[in-house]
């Protein structure tokens, strides 16, 4: 028999259909309730809302568990790379290795960007955020590349994703290199998909780039654990947007800019200002930790809590390992590592942090590992959105391919003056 939910309202009861996913959440199917009741539900940032059955990634904030189409995000970080991992989420399946040889083809295929583009980049003042270029330059791409009228629907979505795996990669070395007033450095065929990045960001005609097998590994690793999150932030605006079926690139370039705020993927931006802010005023954790828990100060321990993980982000523990791989490869000195290290301990046995469930995320650490690679700190979030793509991609294709299709379009409350006659400007006291 049906599971339902009774809902009692001025005296009539009504009944509501309980839905349950595969790991045996539930939620009440609320879908009808406006027809049949004349209410909405009220829930501000949907804390308590699910927008729709997903079958990409599962997350469950209480164990500290996440899995990409069923399979834990440990095993991915220890045996996958960031292209496979990639093909997993959009496909559904692991490849098989001709798939996976394919796909690698193609993205090396599309790696190059239009010539055209470069004036687009180079036209941006030198201090714009490369998060603001990304995400306009991935919109311009529609125009760049727009839809061939003889392909089928099924051809064109499968070169736009490729595309924008490889040219979003591109694109984010291309603007750090003009950026830098360097000249650009070409992708080449020779190299993997996280090689190729590294080598765009970093080879110079003075000074070759040698390519470390170990970052390499790290940055497969980041991109990896980046890869999905099922309902975050971006990805409910890639769905919210693309639910008003733009074209992709639309869809992902509004993702590219929910990403950009600190709260969210701009947070292991934030995470290493607010190192360098308390090494700037001494070291002393003391006060930082006291505005943190100040109810009346805004200020918030950056790389710290999480909407949904509120026991450990298990992205942060996989973190945090590669992070001591590579910085114990790196010979130079970080004064933020050290503090990013005290200011871990302390807040973990802060009775402020404990009550409310903060504990490190995957912010915290990335930041200090896309430091120690060298990535310049504004390009931070950029490398979060470079492994968002896949997630996104799928999220995207996952909501245009469902039966149950919709327009997104919240409703809302009114709380604003009742009706009121317009007044001449002549008569405004
Ligand atoms: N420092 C200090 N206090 C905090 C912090 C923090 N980092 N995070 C939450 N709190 C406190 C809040 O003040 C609030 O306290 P109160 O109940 O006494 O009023 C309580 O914890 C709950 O906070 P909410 O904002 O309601 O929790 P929510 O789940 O909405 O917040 C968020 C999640 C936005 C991530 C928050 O923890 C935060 O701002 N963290 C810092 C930014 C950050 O690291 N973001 C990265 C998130 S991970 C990602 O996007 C990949």
């Amino acid at each position: 028999m049906e599971e339902t939910a009774k809902i009692l309202i001025d005296g009539t009861t009504f009944e509501l259909p309980i839905v349950t996913g595969s790991e045996g959440e539930k939620a009440i199917d609320i879908s009808r309730l406006l027809r049949e009741t004349g209410l909405v539900t009220l829930d501000p940032g949907f804390v308590n809302t699910a927008n729709c059955q997903s079958a990409v990634t599962f997350v469950d904030g209480e164990k500290g568990i996440l899995r990409y189409r069923g399979i834990p995000v440990e095993q991915l970080a220890e045996h996958s790379t960031f292209v496979e991992t990639a093909y997993l989420l959009i496909n559904g399946e692991l490849p098989t290795q001709e798939q996976l040889n394919g796909f690698s083809v193609l993205l090396n295929d599309h790696s190059l960007v239009h010539e055209d583009m470069r004036a687009f980049f180079e036209h941006f003042p030198r201090w714009a955020h490369p998060m603001g270029i990304l995400s306009s330059m991935v919109n311009a791409l529609r125009a760049f590349y727009p839809e061939i009228p003889t392909r089928t629907e099924e051809e064109e979505i499968n070169i736009t994703v490729t595309r924008l795996l490889s040219k979003v990669r591109t694109m984010a070395a291309m603007s750090y290199k003009i950026f830098r007033g360097h000249k650009t450095v070409y992708p080449r065929h020779d190299l993997t998909y996280p090689e190729n990045f590294l080598n765009m960001m970093f080879d110079s005609p003075v000074r070759p780039y040698v390519i470390d097998e170990e970052v390499v590994r790290a940055l497969n690793v980041f991109w990896i654990l980046h890869a999905d999150h099922e309902q975050n932030c971006s990805t409910a605006a890639v769905r919210l947007v693309g639910s008003a079926k733009v074209n992709l690139y639309a869809a992902i370039s509004a993702g590219i800019c929910a990403l950009w705020g600190p709260l969210h993927g701009g947070a292991n931006q934030a995470v290493v200002e607010m190192l360098g802010q308390i090494h700037e005023s001494g070291g002393d954790l003391a006060p930082f930790l006291a505005r943190a828990r100040d109810k009346k100060d805004p200020f918030r321990l950056m790389g710290f809590g999480h909407r949904v993980y509120k026991t450990y982000d298990p992205r942060g523990r996989i973190m945090k390992q590669v992070c001591d791989k590579v910085l114990g490869k790196v010979t130079r000195e970080d004064p933020l590592l050290e503090i990013a290290q005290r200011l871990e301990e302390v807040a973990l046995k802060d009775p402020y942090f404990i009550d409310h469930h903060l504990y490190p995320n995957i912010d915290f650490y990335s930041g200090i590992l896309l430091r120690a690679m060298g990535i310049p700190v504004n390009m931070f979030t950029v490398m979060f959105a470079i492994g968002r793509l896949p997630g996104w991609i799928s999220q995207w294709k996952e909501s245009t391919d469902d039966p149950n299709w919709k327009l997104q379009r919240p409703r809302q409350i009114y709380v604003g003056p009742n009706e009121r006659a317009y007044v001449p400007v002549r008569k405004r006291g």
